[in-house]
């Protein structure tokens, strides 16, 4: 099964309005965008439908994160539904960002990306483990138990939504630091997610997208697209400036994974 590659940018909390128009008008100045890649911006929820309107023909939009609960008193929140309704086709779950500073709980994630998949949206659920838990040998107990409670809603966004099965593995020591995961450690966790997949549902895995993200650039990500179980990338940093987020899409245009049809 090939597996389109997905290059995701997460801006996270950066850029204004008008950043957000002349990064469209500099993927529109670049001509049309690559079809064997599937370009994905999470940008920040003031922005997410000015972003999904503005980059319409380039790229699909997401949220950074959505309400565990369908609607109500949640000051500052954001429902699935809303973000939906604004343009979203995408949204993250379980950003490294969130569980740590705003204490979600692996149950938590697992109930954000169920309402995110109730409305329609593809979530894509980020798994990672810190350094001290790499160091204490722990990486993949932490991922396995970050990954039990979703395995139910990746099961389902396999049938049910466009995107599919999409799961990002960010090793929190790698975000932001400059210090990609090696080629090498990346493809083994990746193995061992698809392979957590496949051991819940046969064929799960095989289907399944499952990102690389923490410090990519144009410098790392053809080694790291290189390896069979990486199928694209959630990028942070260098996302933000649209050439260089453009230089990683042509890099990864025409290197689809996973095995021949
Ligand atoms: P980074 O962020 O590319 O700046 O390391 C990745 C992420 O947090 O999604």
């Amino acid at each position: 099964m090939k597996r389109t590659p997905i290059v995701a940018g997460n801006w996270k909390m950066n850029l204004l309005g008008s950043d957000v128009v002349a990064y469209a008008e500099a993927l529109a100045a670049a001509g049309p965008p690559e079809t064997d890649v599937d370009i994905v911006l999470f940008p920040t929820p003031v922005y997410l439908a000015a972003a999904a309107r503005a980059m319409l023909e380039w790229a699909s939009v997401g949220a950074q994160d959505v309400h565990a609960e369908e609607k109500g008193a949640y000051t500052g929140d954001v429902a699935a539904a809303q973000a939906r309704d604004a343009g979203a086709a995408w949204a993250l779950a379980g950003h490294s960002e969130r569980r740590q500073y705003h204490g979600e709980s692996n149950v938590e994630v697992a109930r954000k990306a169920e309402r995110t998949l109730g409305v329609g949206l593809t979530p894509v659920v980020c798994v990672g483990e810190t350094l001290e838990q790499r160091q204490q040998g722990e990486t993949e107990a932490i991922l396995d138990a970050q990954l039990a409670p979703v395995l139910a809603v990746l099961d389902a966004a396999d049938g049910d939504t466009e995107g599919g099965a999409v799961l990002a593995y960010e090793p929190v020591w790698a975000i932001g630091t400059g210090l990609s995961a090696s080629p090498e450690i990346a493809a083994a966790v990746h193995s061992h997610l698809r392979r957590a997949l496949n051991d819940y549902r046969s064929g799960l895995g095989d289907a399944a997208r499952i990102l690389y993200g923490g410090s990519v650039n144009a410098d790392n990500c053809v080694d790291l697209l290189g390896r069979p179980d990486i199928d694209g990338f959630l990028i942070g940093g260098a996302s933000l400036d649209p050439a260089s987020f453009l230089r990683i899409i042509r890099l990864c245009a025409g290197s689809g994974s996973g095995p021949a049809p």
